[in-house]
């Protein structure tokens, strides 16, 4: 099987920036799995959809014309890198994923993503539901605080305004209801490898995967 590293953590916790790191060191596919959410949450929005109906919602995430190249994320052919980038869009995509229809849509298209050479994902789940055979899972974790700066410095360098200590409320909220949640919740999984970032540089966090992978690869 084409092999997989799976990359789950919280939110703001750098999977993001390390899964992306990992699949240009190894030329491998790259798929951020909360970008899926996030359009989701960023279509409803679009067409003021009752975000209570979970069918809707579902059939929705089933058609959506996404095409992610060249770096960048286009719905319906519009580039929305930055519109769902936005805490509002991440909060409403964190209550969107907490529907089952909505997840159950969004299996078959992260399958997809599952490419020769490899493929390197980010998310809650890719470890325990999408992708269980993974060959390297690794759960990614740091302090809440240091999540909140690491999250105010992402959002500044777009230009978007936001202060650190709403940031860590909204962070503190988000890990409440991804841990609370029914399914796909926030928690380490058996077989991953838990990795705290909270005194580590992007670097160090890379080069850490890079052995792991190397030494699951040689094993
Ligand atoms: O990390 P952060 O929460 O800021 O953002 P994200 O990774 O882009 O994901 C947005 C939201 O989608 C998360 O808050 C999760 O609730 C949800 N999500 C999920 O349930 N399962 C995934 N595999 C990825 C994201």
């Amino acid at each position: 099987p084409v092999p997989v590293i799976a990359i789950d953590g919280p939110s703001a916790s750098g999977k993001g920036t390390i899964a992306q790191r990992v699949a240009n060191e190894l030329n491998y596919h790259y798929l951020d799995s909360g970008a899926l959410y996030r359009l989701v949450a960023l279509k409803a929005m679009q067409c003021h959809t009752d975000l209570t109906d979970q069918t809707t919602l579902a059939t929705m995430a089933t058609q959506l014309d996404v095409v992610f190249a060249a770096g960048t994320v286009r719905l319906e052919g519009t580039i929305v890198a930055d519109a769902i980038r936005t805490e509002q869009c991440g909060i409403l995509a964190s209550k969107i994923a907490a529907y089952p229809p909505v997840r159950d849509a969004l299996l078959s298209r992260q399958h997809a993503f599952r490419l020769p050479p490899g493929l390197v994902t980010d998310g809650r789940d890719m470890g325990s539901v999408v992708f269980p055979d993974a060959t390297l899972k690794i759960f990614l974790t740091a302090s809440a605080e240091v999540r909140a700066e690491r999250r105010y410095k992402q959002l500044k360098e777009k230009g978007i305004s936001a202060t650190i200590p709403d940031l860590l409320q909204d962070i503190q909220k988000r890990d409440a209801r991804d841990r609370n949640r029914s399914v796909a919740p926030l928690q380490q999984n058996s077989d991953a490898r838990i990795l705290d970032t909270t005194s580590l540089s992007v670097i160090q966090v890379l080069n850490k995967v890079i052995a792991w992978y190397t030494e699951v690869c040689a094993s």
